[in-house]
């Protein structure tokens, strides 16, 4: 299973040193490769220019971010949109749990400052951020709008939130394969909106395009 995802001997050596029951591989597999992505092979994927470029794009037409904006990328991974949303002039930080993905990220994005954290208890004060993006990150939070809870509180009043994830519909595809998909969060249009809603955003609504869902709202 390793080979299929294009892991290799570091990746295997890294699972014998875990010292985890057989039973816990397929977790152990979700993290190294997408849940909290470490190793050569993670750098390699998640600092490569095409990585997730769909949902990157989506976001920042969304965010459509200028000099004035303070943006927060809440599961940075290697830092691409953080490069591309720096070029708006807008001040930018990103956030990871994955300590490779905080060190990738700040060798790539070319300046934003990055910090090591987890999505559902964001290090900053209130109203810090006039900006939010997630890009493929969402599915894997335990506990969804507990985070858009802690992305409304950054946020200032007025402040957008764009995120990008994958619809139940992609489920067990190349975009969202096994053993992935057993862990990871799917959400229909509907569900996703209220999510949101439910979580204090305004205007939420959610454009589905062939299974990639981009969800905007307001703080
Ligand atoms: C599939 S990668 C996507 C990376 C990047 N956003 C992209 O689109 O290429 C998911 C990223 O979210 C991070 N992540 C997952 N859950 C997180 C959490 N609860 N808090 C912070 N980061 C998280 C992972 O460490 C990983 O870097």
């Amino acid at each position: 299973m390793l080979r299929d995802f294009g892991l290799g001997d570091e990746d295997r050596a890294a699972w014998e040193r875990s010292g985890l029951p057989a039973e816990a591989f397929e977790g152990w597999l979700t993290d190294r490769v997408a849940r909290r992505p470490a190793g050569a092979r993670a750098r390699e994927v998640y600092g490569a220019d095409g990585v997730h470029d769909f949902a990157r794009r989506a976001i920042l037409e969304a965010l459509a971010l200028g000099p004035g904006d303070r943006l927060l990328e809440i599961g940075c991974g290697g830092g691409l949109l953080l490069r591309d949303a720096l070029a708006s002039g807008a001040a930018v930080t990103g956030l990871d749990h994955s300590e490779e993905m905080v060190r990738l990220a700040r060798e790539r994005s070319g300046g934003a400052e990055v910090v090591l954290g987890d999505a559902a208890n964001l290090p900053f004060p209130d109203a810090s951020f006039t900006a939010v993006a997630m890009s493929i990150v969402f599915m894997f939070l335990p506990d969804a709008e507990a985070a858009l809870r802690e992305c409304r509180r950054v946020l200032t009043g007025g402040g957008r939130i764009a995120i990008y994830t994958t619809a139940p519909e992609l489920r067990g595809t190349p975009a969202a394969p096994e053993p992935l998909a057993s862990r990871s969060r799917f959400y229909d249009d509907d569900e996703l909106a209220a999510l949101a809603r439910r979580s204090g955003l305004t205007g939420a609504a959610v454009v589905n395009d062939g299974g990639g869902q981009l969800l905007t709202a307001r703080a």
